[in-house]
């Protein structure tokens, strides 16, 4: 058992922390006051190989495992999750559904541009009535002259406007339930395939959230992905990887919280000396860094487990499940430590907090995890 990045790992990390903290840094609050998604940011993460993580060189990746994914993941996020989520969406859901289950024409034809950077994805399961409920999807394909259309559309979908490429599923026969429902790859500019409204979000403003509308998009067969009524099944194997860089973002931003709290702790003075001296404080503090060095252990595990081929279902939910609960909870503390200023936009702390609670929601709720988990052990 080895509990200690390899120096490649410990390079990659560094890299990328040095990237983070010279390019994204200076302009975070900005970007969230703002909510600017920042596409010039794009071509650099791709220039890193941030943009083709997982994936193998033939395929224009950087032919790195997950575990480095997280650590990349988790050092973006401790600037700025916006940043991190946008990279994890694009690798592990959009990236990731088409390396697992595309056909050799279709990750020549979209996964290369993708893992290069050249290209952005999105990936679209959920809609108006189907979050939680994720089988619950209304949008529709009905086969017409050797393709089909698609009607319907896609909510809360991370790169919505700015994506060249969407894997988003559709119901192709109704009357098999969560077998009867399909996944399609969409181009930008496809007729009959718009984004619509961007939402206003709590956190994670500079990440590109907004919904799709399908109206009558007609689609090549060629264009369908994977098996006809696997795309449920598809979407869940796909997540079951996406859910540990959920993991790996709580972390990063329960981290960046972390370390404002300590620096801001032994800064501040009250009662004659810095109220990092105080056990109140320091009590706070020793329970923030137990608590996220707990959930890097089952991030990285996981990751791990995952490189080794494993099916990390329980895992992965159980690594997100904790790292996002604990993520909300080390950001309040954070906030707490800071007191008024905390309050404050003019400290980093309330940003950590808003960005933290995306963590317990998307890629699953909490509770949806925790029902994921349960079954998985009761199935043993
Ligand atoms: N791997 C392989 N197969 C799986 C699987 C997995 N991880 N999970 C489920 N399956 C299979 C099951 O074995 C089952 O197959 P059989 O019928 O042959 O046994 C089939 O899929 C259906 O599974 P369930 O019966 O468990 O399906 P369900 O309808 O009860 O739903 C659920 C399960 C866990 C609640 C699921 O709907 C779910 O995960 N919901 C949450 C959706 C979600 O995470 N959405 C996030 C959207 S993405 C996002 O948020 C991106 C962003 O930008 C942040």
């Amino acid at each position: 058992m080895e509990f200690e990045l390899s120096e490649e790992q410990q390079q990659v990390k560094a890299s990328v922390r040095e990237f983070a903290e010279g390019e994204i840094a200076p302009h975070v609050m900005e970007w969230d006051e703002t909510q600017h998604f920042p596409v010039e940011l794009l071509p650099k993460l791709a220039e890193l190989g941030l943009m083709g993580v997982i994936f193998p060189e033939d395929y224009g990746g950087a032919a790195l495992g997950y575990v480095e994914y997280v650590t990349i993941i988790e050092e973006l996020s401790r600037v700025d999750g916006s940043v991190g989520i946008s990279v994890a969406a694009h690798n592990s859901l959009c990236s990731n559904h088409i390396y697992m289950f595309g056909t050799e024409e279709q990750k020549r034809k979209y996964l290369v541009p993708l893992a290069q950077g050249e290209h952005l994805g999105a990936w679209g399961l959920t809609e108006a009535s189907a979050g939680s409920d994720a089988s619950g999807t209304r949008s529709t394909a009905v086969r017409q002259n050797g393709g089909w259309v698609v009607n319907g559309s896609k909510n809360f979908i991370t790169h919505a406007i700015h994506a060249n490429t969407l894997v988003a599923v559709a119901v192709t026969d109704r009357s098999k339930g969560n077998k009867g429902i399909t996944a399609f790859l969409f181009e930008k500019g496809m007729k009959g395939f718009a984004p619509s409204k961007k939402e206003n979000k709590l956190g994670l403003r500079a990440s590109e959230t907004a919904s799709v509308v399908f109206e009558d998009c007609y689609l090549p067969d060629e264009n369908r992905l994977g098996d006809e009524g696997m795309g449920f099944i598809q979407a869940m194997q796909v997540l079951d990887g996406g859910r540990i860089s959920i993991a790996a973002l709580a972390l990063g931003i329960a981290q960046g919280a972390y370390e404002s709290a300590v620096r801001y702790a032994k800064e501040r003075e009250q009662f004659g000396k810095p109220i990092a001296e105080f056990q109140a404080i320091q009590f706070k503090l020793a329970d923030m860094a137990v608590q996220i060095e707990a959930a890097r252990l089952l991030t990285y595990r996981a990751a791990y487990l995952k490189d080794q081929g494993k099916r990390v279902t329980k895992e992965s939910s159980m690594a997100k499940l904790y790292a996002s609960e604990m993520s909300v909870k080390v950001c309040e503390e954070a906030i707490q430590i800071h007191g008024g200023y905390g309050y404050t936009k003019d400290y980093p702390p309330e940003k950590y907090w808003r960005d933290s609670k995306l963590c317990t929601i998307g890629e699953g709720t909490s509770e949806i995890q925790r029902l994921v988990i349960a079954r998985q052990l009761l199935r043993q």
